[in-house]
């Protein structure tokens, strides 16, 4: 009955979701539900792009903070990010990926041009 264990990972704000095994790092979960974790290191805790949050209730769903974690992050723990190639899914779990600075820097500045156009 049953097969292997399994948990839920849910990537918001699009609200990908993967099925994964316990133990598998947030990164290939988020491969696997195809939601935009960026990586350019290829998963060694080198690049610092796979940043996610995590919120207060989930945080012990996941793994202890990797040596690499705690030395790349530092006080960003405490805020709830993880790294996503470091950090495994231990129980369901709900985590945030941030916008594409990109993204972030041009949605700025149409809202700036917005405000603008009032005056
Ligand atoms: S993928 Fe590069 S630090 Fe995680």
């Amino acid at each position: 009955m049953g097969g292997p264990p399994s948990v839920k990972v849910v990537f918001l704000p699009g609200g990908r979701t993967a099925v994964v095994r316990p133990g598998t790092t947030l990164l290939d979960a988020a491969r696997r539900a195809k939601a935009p974790v960026r990586t350019r290191c290829g998963g060694v805790a080198g690049c610092l792009m796979c940043k996610v949050a995590v919120d207060e209730a989930f945080r012990d769903r996941l793994s202890e903070p990797s040596d690499a974690e705690l030395r790349k992050l530092g006080p960003l723990l405490q805020q709830g990010m993880r790294l996503a190639c470091q950090a495994k899914v231990c129980r369901d779990a709900v985590v945030q990926v941030p916008e594409d600075p990109l993204k972030a820097a041009v949605r700025k500045k149409l809202a700036e041009q917005a405000e603008e156009d009032l005056w």
